[in-house]
């Protein structure tokens, strides 16, 4: 066992006595394994929105724990996901996102495939002893979607998406994100553990200090949840996805019910998805982990379709893109510096102030999953 037990318990405890994660947690390759094994290779996990692939032959490649995999739209227009690579001798298949007809073509030795992953073509296969075309098509992974959040898994097997995600469309459904179209992406490559980008995300003891400069301090209340979600909401009448120096420039979303009138949810859809949804658009933090210390974090944001037909929706954009970037940044900064300080050999857990309340609870569903 690569943690210590005592700090285990320690991390486990009510929050009042509790310490934070010891080191390990976040910066040794055993429990990075370990999380591939039971969390990334288990759980559903956020590819992109759906209305982003709109027609037949749309592709778009994605670098996850479990392996390169791309989702494409088929000819019949239904949405499938495939272990990006050949089934020949396993080149990647496609990079990047475009479209690619009827047809994805092998760029090493010309297998091809139809768009909905069966083997099409094979040149000088002819004398190969019991190889059948029909057995040879792509690897597919399951997806499902709620509200044009297109996820997938690599285990066939574990609870549908609905199940996973219990009462979070509930919480949201007022937004109607059904409606939200997703127009804006940042990606940033950040030299630190997944876990710490979402035990940020998911505190505003951080953000007067961090964000002094744009978001400033915020407080917070805690949200029940069920299913593998957890939410606070940080309470403002108005958005805070624009700066406070901004009067949002888009009106709020009609009909939204008291507690979202509230202010906006910021939760994790566990493992490795943050939605954050304001009174007038949503933006997420997709974590990719790449290593124990290097995570992929994407952050994307959605207005209501709505808004998109306003002529000027770009201007009126602009703001909520300035703050979501500026804000990831910042957030950034600190967590590469926490990361470095995990490194040390001097490391000890630190106490919990009643305001991590949901940095415990990240930990502690990690920990439960992992069997520590
Ligand atoms: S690896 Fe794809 S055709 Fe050979
Ligand atoms: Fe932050």
């Amino acid at each position: 066992m690569p943690l210590d037990p005592s700090d285990l318990t320690a991390a486990t405890a009510p929050l009042h006595r509790a310490r934070s994660m010891p080191a390990g947690f976040y910066t040794d390759p055993a429990i990075f394994a370990a999380e591939r094994q039971h969390l990334f290779l288990k759980h559903w996990f956020f590819l992109c929105r759906a209305e982003t692939l709109p027609n037949p032959g749309d592709y778009r490649a994605f670098d996850n724990p479990g392996g390169p995999i791309v989702l494409v739209r088929g000819s019949d227009g239904v949405l499938r996901c495939f272990a990006n690579y050949c089934r020949h001798r396993g080149s990647i298949l496609l990079e990047g996102t475009g479209n690619i007809g009827g047809r994805i073509i092998c760029p090493y030795h010309a297998w091809s495939y139809l768009n909905d992953g069966r083997l099409y073509g094979c040149p000088d296969m002819k004398d190969a002893e019991g190889f059948d075309k029909v057995e040879n098509g792509l690897v597919t992974l399951d997806i499902d979607q709620w509200a044009g959040f297109v996820f997938a898994r690599f285990t066939k097997d574990g609870p549908s998406l609905a199940e996973h995600l219990g009462d979070l469309p509930d919480r949201m459904a007022s937004h109607r994100p059904e409606e939200m179209r997703h127009t804006w992406t940042c990606t940033l490559d950040v030299a630190c553990n997944w876990k710490l980008i979402l035990e940020n995300a998911m505190e505003t003891y951080h953000t007067g200090i961090v964000h002094r400069e744009t978001v400033g301090a915020q407080t917070s209340r805690t949200l029940p949840t069920r299913g593998n979600w957890i939410c606070i909401q940080v309470v403002s009448g108005r958005s805070i996805a624009t700066l406070s120096d901004t009067v949002p420039p888009f009106d709020k979303i009609e009909g939204l019910d008291e507690d979202a009138r509230m202010g906006t949810y910021f939760t994790v859809a566990l493992p490795t998805m943050q939605f954050a949804v304001a009174q007038d658009c949503l933006w997420w933090l997709n974590c990719i982990p790449i290593a124990e210390n290097r995570t992929r974090l994407e952050v994307g944001g959605c207005f209501p379709a709505a808004r998109l037909d306003q002529p000027d929706f770009q201007i009126r954009a602009e703001p909520y893109y300035d703050r979501w970037e500026r804000v990831a940044k910042e957030d950034v900064g600190i967590l590469e510096k926490q990361q470095r300080a995990l490194g040390s050999a001097l490391y000890r857990p630190g106490p919990l102030s009643w305001r991590d309340d949901m940095v415990q609870a990240l930990g502690v569903w990690v920990v439960d999953r992992l069997g520590l």
